[in-house]
C-alpha cells in the first residue's frame, strides 16, 4: 500500500483539477459518481465545453471557403488547433496532423491508403496480440484486398510484449501494427524502441496512441513511428475528432482515402488531382467545433503537466493494485503487468467467477461507473482463455477515495453472489 504522504499527494493533485469538470459533481442512483472508464472516454473540463459553446454561439460558419468575418474566425480557430496539436505531440510541421473522427478512422486511413497502395502478395503485416480492434480489422480487410498476410506477435503470460519474437518477425515485413498502451493489460509498450526495431528492418510502423496520448507526453520524434493514431474524446476533447499523425514523405506519397469537397486542387471531366496535405485527407466539411475543443483539451493538458499526469497515473495505479489485491487475494485476477511503472491507468480484472457485466451492474448501483465485456480486444481475451473482463481506468481527477468506493462496491458485488 502507498504510503500516506503519497496518498494526500495523489489526492490533493486530482482535487486541484476536479473543480474544472462539472459532470464530476453529479450524482447516480443517489451516491456520488466515481468515474473510473476514463479509458472508454474520458470526461472534459469546462474549458472544452465552452470553447464549443463559444463557436457556435459567435461565429459558427464553414472553414477554408466564405470570405466574410465568420468564416474568417472559424478557420483562423480550426488551423489554430492544428498548431496547438502540432506542438502537442511535438510534430515538426502541423500540417503532418490530419484530423479524422477518431483513432479508428485514423487507422483505416492509414490500412486504405498507404496499405492498399503498398501492400500486395508476400507481403507480412505484423500485429501485436494486444491491439484493439481499430488497429486489426482494418489490416484484416487490406490484406484481403490485396493478398498480404496478417502474423500475430506473441505476448507473454503477464500480458508483455515478446521483443525476442518481435525481432524476428520483423524480418522481411511490410508493416507493424502495435499499440502503443493496451486498453485491456494496460501494458506500456517502449514502443520508441518497437519504433526502432521496426525502422532497421525497413517496416513501416503504425502506433496506436489511444490509450496513449491521454496518459504521458507523446512526442512523436522521439518515438519514432512513420504514423501514429489518437482519439479526441479519451483525451479530455469531445467525440467525433481524432488525430493521424504521419511522416511528410509518406502522407505526401499516399493517395487519398475519402474524396469530396476540400481534397482535391482541381476537378474536370477527366478527373481530379488533389490538394496538399493535410487537406488531401480531410474531405467534406469537418468537425470544425469538435477541432477547436480538442485543441482546447491539449492545451488544458499541457497546462495541467503530461509529467505529472503520468506520476498520478502511476502512483494511482500502485494503490488500486494493492488494494484490490490486498481485499481479495486470490478472488481477483488482475489481467497484465503487476508492476504500476509497466502500465498507464487500467486495470482489468476478474472476481471469482461473477461476470463482469453483473460486476458492472452493480457497481452501477453504488454509482461506480467501469466498463465491461472484450473492450473490441477479442484476441487479446482469447490469449488469456476468457470472454470478457471488467475494467477500472484512471484519470488525473481520480482520487484514491474513489479507488476505495471501487472495492467497498466490489464487495458487495461478491457478497451478493455469495462468494
Ligand atoms: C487502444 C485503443 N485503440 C482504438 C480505440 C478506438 O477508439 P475510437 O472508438 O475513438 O476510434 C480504443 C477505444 O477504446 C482504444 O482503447
Amino acid at each position: 500500500m502507498s504510503d500516506l504522504a503519497s496518498i494526500r499527494e495523489i489526492d490533493a493533485f486530482a482535487e486541484s483539477l476536479r473543480k474544472d469538470f462539472p459532470i464530476l459533481h453529479r450524482t447516480v442512483h443517489d451516491r456520488p459518481l466515481v468515474y473510473l472508464d476514463s479509458a472508454a472516454s474520458s470526461q472534459r473540463p469546462e474549458a472544452v465545453i465552452e470553447a464549443m459553446d463559444t463557436y457556435y454561439r459567435t461565429y459558427h460558419s464553414n472553414i477554408h471557403r466564405g470570405a466574410h468575418t465568420l468564416g474568417e474566425e472559424a478557420t483562423a480557430a480550426y488551423d489554430g488547433a492544428r498548431t496547438k496539436i502540432a506542438r502537442f505531440v511535438n510534430s515538426p510541421t502541423p500540417e503532418q496532423i490530419v484530423f479524422t473522427k477518431n483513432v479508428t478512422e485514423a487507422l483505416n486511413l492509414v490500412a486504405h491508403s498507404w496499405g492498399r497502395a503498398n501492400l500486395g502478395e508476400g507481403d507480412r503485416i505484423l500485429l501485436s496480440t494486444m491491439e484493439h480492434h481499430a488497429n486489426i480489422v482494418p489490416w484484416f480487410m487490406v490484406a484481403e484486398m490485396t493478398g498480404a498476410t496478417v502474423e500475430w506477435v506473441p505476448i507473454s503470460d503477464d500480458g508483455v510484449l515478446d521483443l525476442d519474437a518481435l525481432a524476428r518477425m520483423l524480418r522481411g515485413a511490410s508493416v507493424l501494427a502495435c499499440t502503443a498502451v493496451s486498453n485491456v493489460v494496460g501494458t506500456l509498450n517502449p514502443i520508441a524502441d518497437i519504433c526502432a526495431m521496426a525502422r532497421g528492418e525497413g517496416v513501416v510502423s503504425v502506433v496506436d496512441a489511444a490509450q496513449y496520448t491521454p496518459h504521458q507526453v507523446t512526442d512523436v520524434v522521439a518515438i519514432g513511428a512513420d504514423f501514429l493514431g489518437f482519439t479526441g474524446h479519451k483525451a479530455l476533447g469531445p467525440t467525433g475528432v481524432g488525430v493521424l499523425w504521419g511522416r511528410s514523405d509518406l502522407l505526401d506519397s499516399m493517395p487519398p482515402f475519402l474524396g469530396g469537397g476540400e481534397m482535391i486542387e482541381h476537378v474536370d471531366y477527366d478527373g481530379f488531382s488533389t490538394a496538399p496535405v493535410p487537406a488531401k485527407f480531410e474531405a467534406g466539411t469537418m468537425p470544425i467545433a469538435e477541432v477547436i475543443g480538442l485543441g482546447v483539451a491539449v492545451d488544458y493538458l499541457a497546462d495541467v503537466g503530461m509529467d505529472r499526469v503520468r506520476d498520478h497515473d502511476v502512483a494511482i495505479l500502485r494503490y488500486a493494485l494493492a488494494a484490490l489485491t490486498d481485499a481479495f487475494g486470490a478472488k481477483i485476477r488482475i489481467l497484465g503487468p503487476l508492476d504500476p511503472e509497466q502500465r498507464s491507468g487500467l486495470v482489468s480484472f476478474e472476481l471469482g467467477d461473477v461476470h463482469p457485466h453483473d460486476i458492472s451492474t452493480i457497481l452501477d448501483q453504488e454509482g461506480v461507473a467501469i466498463r465491461a465485456g472484450h473492450h473490441c480486444a477479442k484476441p487479446l481475451h482469447a490469449r488469456f482463455g476468457v470472454t470478457a473482463s471488467a475494467r477500472a481506468s484512471f484519470q488525473f481527477y481520480n482520487t484514491t477515495a474513489e479507488v476505495d468506493q471501487l472495492v467497498h462496491a466490489l464487495d458487495i458485488a461478491l457478497e451478493l453472489f455469495g462468494l
